[in-house]
């Protein structure tokens, strides 16, 4: 196959920044996508409906002309320990709030205001069940005795599991799932769970971070895994069972704050997004799934309508720019100097 076109794709799961940085990544996303859930780690979060509005204006004003009136921004909550259920029904009531994220403390990039314990979140995700308005959580412990590598299996266990026993009828994305521990119990549960499967997850193992030296640029939460991990991942996305959606999670960080004696976590994909999942379902032979994947799984869960729009990739190869600008300083994009064998053309 040289040419598919498919539905124009949403993305599930999106790390857009703010100011400057946000106009230099804002662009990349909404010539693909047709709508994104934005992430709301801000510095300081977005804890807020009335905060979610004036960034979604921010957001819109940023848009290049031509993309103005077609890419949808679609907002999120941050939950904190001291969330108001009064924000929930406002939430709601707004129609632009979709969601709202969970990020356990300390679990990834500005998560310091997250959630230290989720029985303190008993009222609100009460109020979400009732309003039906989805949780999207960042799946780890934080637990320093809990070894990186495990801490969304052990999440499982101990949060996201009993979370789905007492609030059965609570709307539930497992963002980013990165294990086939991950991948067995979205598929097996019979909650309303959902789960988004990230490019990267999909194209690379943890083989990547330590190829001849360590690469910061492969560096991301949930950490990439095993490679028994990443077939897991590759099998759910390529399935067709409506419980695995695209969620990029692409998080873009400066030059210098990756190549850094502590370096932050994210990859940057939006330059490619699509492409890069088009790899990936080509090498697993299920080309023709990325559709359903991409594009309808996600409205569906969300109750949106699907879109109506299509776009086409060509099998045509190139090379991936070294480097993006970004807000004076330089952004290192996924497969930096690469081919990339699909492009994506209309
Ligand atoms: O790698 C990641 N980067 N994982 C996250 O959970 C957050 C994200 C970011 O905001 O940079
Ligand atoms: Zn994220």
């Amino acid at each position: 196959m040289t040419n598919l076109t498919i539905t124009r794709p949403d993305d599930w799961h999106l790390h857009l920044r703010d100011g400057e940085q946000m106009r230099a990544v804002l662009p990349h996303t909404a010539k693909q996508f047709a709508r994104a859930i934005v992430m709301p780690n801000l510095r300081p979060p977005i804890v807020s409906v009335d905060q979610a509005l004036a960034y979604r204006q921010r957001i819109l004003a940023a848009l290049p002309v031509a993309l103005g009136s077609r890419f949808k921004p679609l907002m999120t909550l941050y939950l904190t320990d001291n969330t108001p259920v009064a924000e929930i029904i406002r939430a709601k009531e707004s129609g632009v709030v979709h969601a709202v994220k969970l990020y356990p403390a300390g679990a990834t990039t500005n998560s310091d205001a997250g959630v230290t314990d989720i029985i303190k979140c008993n009222a609100v995700l009460e109020a979400m069940e009732a309003q039906d308005l989805p949780l999207l959580v960042h799946g780890e412990v934080t637990d320093s005795d809990v070894d990186v590598f495990d801490r969304e299996k052990v999440f499982i266990d101990r949060v996201l599991s009993p979370l789905t026993q007492r609030f059965p009828r609570l709307r539930i994305v497992f963002e980013h799932v990165t294990t086939h521990e991950a991948v067995q119990f979205v598929d097996e549960s019979s909650h309303p769970i959902a789960a988004t499967i990230t490019a990267h997850h999909l194209l690379l193992n943890r083989n990547a971070i330590f190829q001849g030296g360590i690469r910061p640029h492969h560096y991301c939460l949930p950490v990439l895994k095993r490679e028994i991990h990443r077939l897991a991942l590759l099998n759910a996305a390529t399935s067709g069972s409506p419980k695995f959606f695209l969620g990029t999670d692409s998080a873009p960080h400066s030059l210098s704050s990756k190549e850094n004696a502590c370096g932050c976590a994210g990859i940057f994909t939006a330059h490619a997004a699509i492409e890069f999942y088009a790899v990936a379902f080509e090498q697993a032979g299920a080309l023709d799934r990325l559709e359903s994947f991409a594009s309808f799984h996600g409205a569906d869960f969300y109750r949106l309508p699907r879109n109506q729009e299509t776009i086409t990739l060509q099998k045509k190869q190139w090379i991936v720019p070294q480097y993006f600008e970004f807000a004076g300083e330089r952004l290192i994009p996924l497969y930096a100097g690469e081919n990339l064998a699909w492009r994506m053309v209309l």
